[in-house]
This record gives C-alpha cells, sequence and structure tokens, in this order.
C-alpha cells in the first residue's frame, strides 16, 4: 500500500488538486458502479464545491454517494453532511437520486436511534458490496481530520475506535452535534483510495502524529489506510509539523 502526501499553497488549491484527482480517479475505473465516499467539515465540503465547478466532466450515470459520517439530526437540519453535499454538489449534477446513499435522520421512519440507523446504514451497504463483502469496494473515500486527531466520527480512545461493525452509533460526541453514525476502521479501510484531506495549522499535529505512525486509539487519522493508495491532501499549514520535504 502506498502513501502520497501532497502539499498545496491553500484551501482552494488543495480542493482545486482534490477535484482534479476526483475526475481523474473516478474516470479511470472499470465498466460498472463507482462507489465513492464523501465527508462533512469545511475541507471536504470545499473539495465537493471544486468537484461541482467541473462537474460535466463526470459521468454521474456510474457514480454511488455515500458518507463516512452523518449527523444524526433531523433531515431538514443544515447540520446534516448529506444536506451541505446537496448544496455544494448533489443537488446541481445529474446523479439518480437512488444512487445517493443517505444515512437514516432522527425524524425519519426508524425514529430517533442512531444505532438503528448505523444498522440500516451497514445493511444498505451489503446490499451494493461483491459477494462475501460487507460493503462496496469504494473507488475513493474521503475523510477530515479533527484538530485531535479524528476522523469520520471516531474520536481518540472513543467507542467507534473499536467497533468490529460495519457502522455505528457515536454519542457524547466532542464535536458538536453530539450524536452521529460513523464508518468504523474496517469500512473505511475498505477503499481501494483513503483520502485525508485537511488544512490549516491547528490540523498540523495530529497530521503529523497519523503520518509518523500514531496509535489509532490515541489520533483515529492514523487509522484508515487505502487498499492500493493513502493520499494526504493538506495546505502548507495542515503540513507544517512534517519533516522539511525536498
Ligand atoms: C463531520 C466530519 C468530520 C470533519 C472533521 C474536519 O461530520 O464533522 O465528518 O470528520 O471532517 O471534523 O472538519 P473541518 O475540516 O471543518 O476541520
Amino acid at each position: 500500500m502506498t502513501t502520497s502526501i501532497d502539499v498545496l499553497g491553500d484551501l482552494p488549491t488543495t480542493a482545486a488538486h482534490a477535484a482534479d484527482l476526483f475526475i481523474a480517479t473516478t474516470r479511470r475505473q472499470p465498466e460498472g458502479p463507482v462507489h465513492v465516499v464523501l465527508t462533512g467539515g469545511s475541507t471536504g465540503i470545499a473539495v465537493l464545491r471544486a468537484i461541482g465547478a467541473r462537474s460535466s466532466e463526470i459521468d454521474w450515470s456510474r457514480l454511488h454517494v455515500w458518507w463516512g459520517d452523518e449527523r444524526f439530526v433531523p433531515a431538514a437540519d443544515a447540520d446534516r453532511n448529506d444536506r451541505q453535499a446537496d448544496e455544494a454538489l448533489l443537488a446541481h449534477v445529474p446523479i439518480d437520486a437512488a444512487n445517493i446513499h443517505r444515512v437514516a435522520a432522527a425524524d425519519g421512519p426508524l425514529g430517533d436511534d442512531p444505532d438503528a440507523a448505523a444498522a440500516a446504514y451497514a445493511d444498505e451497504l451489503a446490499r451494493h458490496a461483491p459477494p462475501g463483502e460487507s460493503c462496496p469496494r469504494f473507488a475513493v473515500l474521503m475523510l477530515g481530520v479533527g484538530e485531535e486527531g479524528h476522523t469520520a466520527s471516531i474520536f481518540p480512545q472513543s467507542p467507534a475506535a473499536t467497533d468490529p461493525n460495519v457502522a455505528c452509533a457515536v454519542r457524547d460526541c466532542p464535536k458538536p452535534p453530539p450524536t452521529r453514525v460513523s464508518l468504523t476502521f474496517p469500512t473505511l479501510s475498505a477503499a481501494n483510495e483513503v483520502w485525508l484531506m485537511t488544512t490549516g495549522a491547528g490540523k498540523a499535529p495530529a497530521v503529523a502524529q497519523a503520518i509518523n505512525g500514531a496509535d489509532p486509539l490515541d489520533i483515529p487519522a492514523a487509522g484508515p489506510r487505502g487498499r492500493v493508495l493513502t493520499r494526504w491532501l493538506l495546505d502548507e499549514a495542515a503540513a507544517s509539523a512534517l519533516p522539511a520535504r525536498d
């Protein structure tokens, strides 16, 4: 498994680079559906906007969209990662609504039960998985990174960090809103390519610890790795604690 560290000048150039890579990566997938996983957070949404600016370059009829985590709030709540993705990209492209795989909302048919929402998401992932596997072979799985090293909604020393299921409920999350649904480490590493995308000096210590092999229980961003490639997409500030690069 290969690791690539791409360092760009700032958030806009990092997002533009991620869009470039997204278009190229989705285009080179073998025939059939192309499964991708999106992330919330400021960097993740900026990347979706950058993809949206070039959306005509993507064959949306092939794309299936999932989320690495979702805030467990009512469907219309602006905090929902899927709502922010709709506004940044999905509402503006010709993707089949059935291929947008949303996590159940707190006011949805499953009720205010994040465990039920996590189980239902795992079932949906399984329905699109190759025989004998629990989820699709995601072409690209995007993740953000928190200042203390969280990724998706897996926080340091949290139950989610050791949850063996495909997806899990997260309660009392340090980053609001407090209740979420998250894919777990095994699922996050089911992707061919895992992209950890973050910007800003506040993320630099966690980025350096994750790249230098920290314990994923302490720095969850150290956990997810692609089957083929793990790509770090960073601005100079987020990369500033890494060893000097030639
Ligand atoms: C979420 C995200 C979360 C996010 C990081 C980074 O639902 O909040 O999935 O993992 O990506 O917290 O967020 P920022 O890029 O805004 O710092």
